[in-house]
């Protein structure tokens, strides 16, 4: 049987990964987010102090990286080696680091082979940015979620507020803008729309109307 996956793209902090964690426990589903797998590339390099420029050094030492995830309690843990590096990979230096290893062509074939194999093997709610267009072109429902960077900055201050890093709404802003055009800007799999993606602008909306919204064109079939 046709395993059912649900692709979910877009920019940061359009809501993602709040969105697909919900949808995939309405439906019982396993949710994978694939921007940790970047974060962790991205921690790993940082460490051993190589840079995105560094291409051919990327790539020299990207068969020893060991990513891999798993669950704990119902969460995504992302594991580098032995290491669990979750609590880790959420501060702005390794959000800009993991969009400029993920313009790497190794690093996202990496990725992506580990990405398709995880869909192959139970029914997923995938998020990222080349989901719907490369990891799961065949997606049994795909979405695109946007919001306007002003919306997205705030939820993103608001998150690492939580976490008790202070930060400057404008200082997000401009990461955002930038980390926005790098993904949609690079040369192998860019983040855009899917053609048959149903686009979802979350600026106004709640989370439980954006996951109603998804959960609908899931039951209608599409
Ligand atoms: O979703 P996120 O913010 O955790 O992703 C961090 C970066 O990783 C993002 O700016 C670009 C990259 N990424 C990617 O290129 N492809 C994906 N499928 C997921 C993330």
């Amino acid at each position: 049987m046709k395993l059912k996956n649900i692709a979910i793209d877009g920019p940061a902090g359009a809501g993602k990964s709040t969105i697909a964690r919900r949808v995939a426990a309405e439906l019982n589903l396993i949710y994978v987010d694939t921007g940790a797998m970047y974060r962790a590339i991205a921690l790993y390099m940082i460490r051993q102090n190589i840079r995105p420029e560094e291409t051919a050094k990327v790539e020299s030492v990207l068969p020893d990286v060991q990513v891999r995830i798993a669950y704990q309690d119902g969460e995504q843990q992302v594991f580098l080696g032995e290491e669990n590096v979750s609590g880790l990979i959420r501060t702005p230096e390794i959000s800009a680091g993991a969009s400029a290893f993920a313009t790497i062509g190794s690093v996202r074939r990496k990725l992506v082979a580990m990405q398709q194999e995880l869909a192959k093997e139970t029914a997923v709610v995938m998020d990222g940015r080349d989901i719907g267009t490369t990891v799961l072109p065949d997606a049994y429902l795909k979405v695109y979620l946007t919001a306007s960077v002003e919306v997205r900055a705030k939820r993103r201050m608001a998150e690492l507020a939580a976490k008790g890093q202070e930060v400057d709404l404008h200082a997000v802003e401009e990461d955002i803008r930038a980390r926005d055009y790098q993904d949609m800007h690079r040369e192998e799999s860019p983040l855009r729309k899917a053609d048959d993606a149903h686009e979802v602008d979350t600026s106004d909306l709640s989370i439980e109307e954006v996951t109603e919204a998804i959960l609908a064109l899931y039951q209608e079939g599409n």
